[in-house]
């Protein structure tokens, strides 16, 4: 059976997209940070779907945690517990909002959750995917600070992977959570186009691709706002009202659908280096903003981020040198 890594997939978009994927005989690897909350989507992913399920203890935001799930990966595969991946799915992530906080390596705990731990898990995790797998990132239209959502939560900044696992030290004022979310969201269009661009100068075919699930209020993504802006954002007057300025709508089904059908449906199978956005019930290939096309910037993101999580030489796999 074609199997499905996917952090964060016992709630929200992701939750959706693997009960999409159970339904359709998909062996799912749940990544998370509380097997308490993984264990109810695991069980109801058992029970309706007749599912193969594994929990895989992960937290994004620890360089150890991320190491330590996979090489307890590794160990299952090798003890023949699971199989090779056909797709990994870097979909969790949130906004943190209030003081800046950092992670246990000391980096701030949007770039660290969001961006970091995903970089590290495709490095270690790759060779474990089979010929013509996928990585799939979940982004957000906020990364573009040109685009309506980007404005609303406050413009991406320059996608620089020291300052901003850096933010608010030394007696420099932090940037706002929104700029931290949507800083955080460009850097993972770029790491998405740069893997794409690294495997495809190493004739790998592993297809990386970047996507918007567009704004779903409904999940527990606003869990850091005051309660009545979590209420209000899920009424359908105020989708109605997101939807009129602007704002790229979708819902939990419609958003956890593309996801899935971006990690397995063949009519994706050559669309590495693309970026699809979930839009009022379309999933199409849209352009991301104007930076995130930028190389030479990618490419630094890339190697300051190895530097970052001690990327060692046994680590990294020979392709995305
Ligand atoms: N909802 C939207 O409007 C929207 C729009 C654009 C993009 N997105 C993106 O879509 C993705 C899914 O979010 P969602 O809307 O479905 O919200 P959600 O229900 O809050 O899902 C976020 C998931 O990320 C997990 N997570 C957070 N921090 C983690 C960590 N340190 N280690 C491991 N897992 C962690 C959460 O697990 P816990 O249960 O352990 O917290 C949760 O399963 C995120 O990347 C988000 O940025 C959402």
């Amino acid at each position: 059976m074609p199997t499905i890594l996917i952090t964060g997939g016992h709630s929200g978009i992701g939750l959706a997209a693997v009960r999409q994927l159970a339904a359709k005989g998909n062996d799912i690897v749940l990544a998370g940070r509380s097997s308490g909350r993984m264990q109810p989507a695991a069980d109801e992913l058992r029970a309706r779907y007749r599912a193969s399920v594994t929990m895989l203890t992960l937290d994004t935001s620890s360089l150890a945690s991320v190491r330590a799930a996979a090489a307890q990966l590794h160990k299952m595969r090798e003890a023949g517990e699971i199989e090779p991946l056909d797709a990994i799915l870097c979909n969790a992530g949130g906004r943190f909002d209030g003081d800046v906080s950092y992670s246990p390596d000391g980096y701030e705990t949007t770039f660290a959750t969001n961006c970091l731990g995903h970089f590290l898990l495709v490095e270690l995790l790759l060779a474990s995917l089979v010929e013509g797998g996928r990585v799939v990132y979940t982004a957000s239209g906020t990364h573009d600070s040109q685009s309506t959502d980007g404005k609303l939560v406050g413009a991406a900044v320059e996608p620089d992977a020291t300052a901003l696992a850096n933010n608010g030290k030394n007696g420099v004022k932090a940037l706002s959570a929104g700029k931290r979310y949507s800083s955080s969201k460009l850097c993972t269009v770029m790491y998405s186009y740069e893997l794409d661009r690294r495997l495809r100068r190493s004739d790998s075919s592993v297809v990386s691709i970047a996507f918007d699930p567009g704004s779903v209020p409904e999940t527990a993504f606003l869990r850091g706002m005051p309660k009545p802006v979590q209420w209000i954002s899920g009424t359908p007057v105020m989708k109605g009202v997101s939807k009129r300025i602007g704002v790229i709508t979708s819902d939990m089904e419609f958003s956890g659908a593309s996801l899935a059908a971006l990690a397995t449906d063949p009519d994706y199978a050559d669309r590495s280096g693309e970026y699809f956005q979930a839009n009022d019930g379309n999933l199409s290939a849209v352009r991301s903003a104007q930076l995130s096309y930028d190389k030479r910037r990618a490419r630094k993101l890339w190697d300051d981020s190895k530097q970052l999580v001690h990327l060692t030489a046994n680590e990294e796999p020979a392709c995305l040198r």
